[in-house]
């Protein structure tokens, strides 16, 4: 049961992302210089994945050039000198083989991943949400990764969940199931609930945005009716999938960024920049003289 494909749907509109998304796709934001997606294809890669389907849309062309070669880029750097930023630009599309499909109608996450149907054919497939990014704590494995090893085990569909606090459980898919006796942070998934209020949420798990499927989830989206705001909703089919087969969901360590919501985007590109060893310690001064409010002849 090896996972080699996943689906990542990028083709959403990104509204919450206006005016950037107007003509920019939101997977392409950067964080401080690598854009959202290509941290994304790297946690595929980094987990085993050889097969990637891209789901993009109308006015999302910069993703299929910047995992295309740039001839002319290389030329301009090689002539100046640039060697090392010559192979990092031709290296991003190289680690996997990488495919597209274009979604016609912005209907729903459930209409992106059933588009993947004839690509995928009849095996598992794993499916990464192209606006987020998984950030595991140091020494962990990817986070896709950690979800195929648990995958590996209950040879079901399967998704990540991490914790959130209370009040924010009304802005996720929420999930409602039992944990496993032989491992507390596997649960049987009995169902999804999407943005429930916090009196009403079965539990603290949200959806993470990694999944890996069996293919029968295919037949269950093509039966989900179009959900809230007219789009077929990937939770609806996933609780008719709960309903034929074993679901689990894995409630894991890592964080999650979704890049989608404008306070989430700051956190992550804050917090990289801070990491990194160009950026990071300039950064933090000029953090800490701000906050100390001594933005007076800041540089
Ligand atoms: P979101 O739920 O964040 O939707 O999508 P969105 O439409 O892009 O964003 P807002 O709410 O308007 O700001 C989660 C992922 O699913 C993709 C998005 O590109 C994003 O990576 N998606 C969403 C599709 O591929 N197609 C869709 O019809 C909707």
């Amino acid at each position: 049961m090896k996972v080699r494909k996943a689906i990542i749907p990028a083709a959403g509109m990104g509204t919450r992302f206006l005016p950037a998304t107007k003509s920019m796709p939101k997977e392409m934001l950067p964080i401080v210089d690598k854009p959202v997606l290509q941290f994304v294809l790297e946690e595929a890669a980094e987990s085993g994945i050889e097969d990637v389907l891209i789901i993009t849309g109308r006015g999302k062309q910069a993703i299929e050039n910047h995992f295309d070669y740039n001839p002319d880029l290389e030329h301009f750097l090689r002539a100046a000198g640039k060697q090392d930023l010559a192979d990092l630009v031709r290296d991003i599309g190289d680690r996997v083989r990488i495919h597209y499909i274009r979604q016609k109608e912005q209907l729903g996450l459930g209409d992106a991943i059933r588009l993947g149907r004839d690509h995928v054919g009849d095996e598992p497939f794993a499916v990464l949400l192209g606006d987020t990014i998984i950030d595991p704590p140091p020494g962990q494995k990817p986070g896709l990764l950690q979800l195929l090893d648990a995958f590996g085990q209950v040879r079901s569909s399967i998704v990540a969940v991490h914790r959130v606090p209370r009040e924010w459980v009304s802005r996720y898919g929420i999930v409602e199931g039992d944990p496993e006796p032989f491992d507390e942070n596997l649960l049987r998934l009995r169902r999804l609930v999407e943005k429930p209020s916090p009196e009403q949420a079965p539990s603290d798990l949200a959806i993470a945005g990694r999944y890996v499927f069996t293919p029968e989830i295919f037949d269950c989206l093509e039966t989900t009716p179009r959900g809230v705001g007219g789009e077929i909703q990937l939770t609806d089919a996933m609780n008719q999938l709960a309903i034929e087969e074993p679901v689990f969901a894995l409630a894991w360590q890592a964080r999650r960024f979704d890049i989608g919501n404008r306070l989430e985007y700051a956190k992550c590109f804050v917090e990289f920049a801070l990491r990194r060893p160009d950026t990071g310690a300039a950064l933090r001064a000029h953090i800490e003289r701000l906050l100390s409010g001594g933005g007076e002849g800041l540089l």
